[in-house]
């Protein structure tokens, strides 16, 4: 697992559209796993600003987001299609057809099974973005989740619904059930990329890169995972045992990229 503390959420912004832009240059095929949230928000907005600078080109790539809200309308300002649209697919220049949401009307058997087989398809996912839950889910796989799920239907707990009420108004039905990628799905993308900023998820950060591999602390299962890339802004990272380390070995890349640039 590659920790890298970016320090504040704009250098996390930089560091993870680096990381997905270079995906899109080097396979503009790619196929793109995406998250909401708020954390994730800032990685869009730099890539839209990349995208309107002529920097990265998604023509031709395809995406799959993790999860959505069981019974929501995709035109429900909350309903996780709504975000993408708002905060990402309405900026770029992604075919509409290959951006795929989860249906949250649809029947969840068969949406679970026909988003799995879309993603097998499209010869599975190239790079799959992820938040963080503050009680260490990833997507909608809150703890106790099968480390081998597929995607399917979850019941939300408590501490999830009361994180995410403040979207919904006062009026407003919040959903407690939604349809996940599962944590199965989620291993087997190529290339994973977590994202976490503040304080409140320290505890779940530390639980998933040097805490034990549990079901309750589901985001610790990509200590499984070759080709992980986390990065934290210093809140995030503040539990973190090994810091220093992880600092050491990003100032070492640099030092070996620099002397490969210069030798060429
Ligand atoms: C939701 C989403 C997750 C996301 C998590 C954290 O529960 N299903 O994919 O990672 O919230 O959200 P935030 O980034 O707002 O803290």
């Amino acid at each position: 697992m590659r920790v890298v503390i970016a320090g504040d959420a704009n250098t996390v912004a930089t560091t993870s559209a680096q990381i997905v832009s270079r995906q899109l240059i080097g396979q503009p095929t790619s196929v793109l796993g995406l998250a909401t949230g708020s954390t994730p928000v800032i990685l869009y907005r730099e890539l839209v600003r990349r995208y309107e600078a002529g920097e990265v080109c998604f023509s031709r790539a395809k995406s799959f987001n993790l999860d959505e809200y069981v019974g929501i309308n995709p035109e429900h300002h909350q309903s996780y299609r709504h975000f993408m649209q708002q905060h990402l697919f309405d900026h770029i220049n992604m075919d509409p057809v290959a951006t795929q949401v989860p249906q949250g009307l649809a029947d969840p058997q068969i949406e679970c099974t026909r988003y799995e087989a879309a993603i097998k398809s499209a010869g599975g996912i190239d790079l799959q973005v992820l938040g963080l839950g503050a009680n260490g889910h990833i997507g909608f796989n809150e703890p106790t989740s099968s480390l081998a799920s597929r995607t399917r239907i979850k019941t939300l707990t408590e501490d999830t619904m009361a994180a995410n009420a403040h979207f919904f108004g006062a009026q407003e039905q919040q959903p407690s059930l939604a349809l996940t990628m599962g944590i199965g799905t989620i291993m087997e993308a190529r290339h994973i990329l977590l994202l976490a900023t503040g304080k409140h998820k320290a505890q779940a950060v530390k639980a998933m890169v040097e805490g034990p591999v549990s079901a309750m602390a589901p985001a610790s299962v990509l200590q499984f995972h070759t080709t992980v890339t986390v990065v934290l802004d210093a809140e995030a990272a503040s539990l973190l045992d090994a810091q220093q380390y992880y600092h050491w070995v990003e100032k070492m890349r640099a030092e070996i990229t620099r002397e490969k640039l210069e030798s060429s």
